[in-house]
């Protein structure tokens, strides 16, 4: 297992649209092992494979103590909508507010290719979408109603610290 680095906004790996798995071999295995250690030392809690170079259709996030896989994802479902405060590993010290989905289902594949469905509201419903998006080149900023001013940044760091 190794980290990877994480790459960072205007990077144009970040703005490529993903192409999806086919093959659930130990190359994919690696890389998701990979990506959830870079996750976790990021204290991140969704990572997209263009985070970390590699234009495939591949998300890790934390649910709680699980960290979930899910290769080829795609929303399949959603209801209602929600606006609230995101950043992003390759958006470092930026925080905006964003509007998503309440609630989604998403569909798509373990490391072994076997489908898989995921039925997610609160934080992790918006952390799939927040992935998801990674995987069609779209960062966070660009769907933000309002990006917070730095004085606000600086008062949520305190506060989390
Ligand atoms: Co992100």
């Amino acid at each position: 297992m190794a980290l990877r680095n994480i790459r960072r906004e205007g990077d144009p790996v970040l703005k490529k649209k993903t192409v999806s798995v086919t093959r659930f071999t130990p190359p994919l295995h690696r890389l998701l092992e990979d990506m959830r250690e870079t996750m976790l030392a990021a204290d991140g809690i969704g990572l997209a494979a263009p985070q970390v170079g590699i234009s495939k259709s591949i998300i890790v996030l934390r649910d709680e103590d699980k960290i979930l896989e899910v290769i080829n994802p795609q929303i399949t479902s959603s209801a209602g909508e929600i606006t609230a405060l995101e950043g992003c590993l390759s958006v470092p010290g930026i925080y905006g507010e964003v509007p998503r989905y309440a609630d989604v289902e998403v569909s798509g594949q373990d490391r072994w290719g076997e489908n898989v469905e995921y039925t997610a509201s609160g934080l992790l419903a918006r952390v799939f979408q927040h992935e998801i998006d990674h995987l069609r080149g779209i960062l966070f900023v660009e769907r933000a109603v309002r990006i917070l001013s730095p004085e606000e940044v600086k008062e949520l760091t305190n506060k989390t610290e």
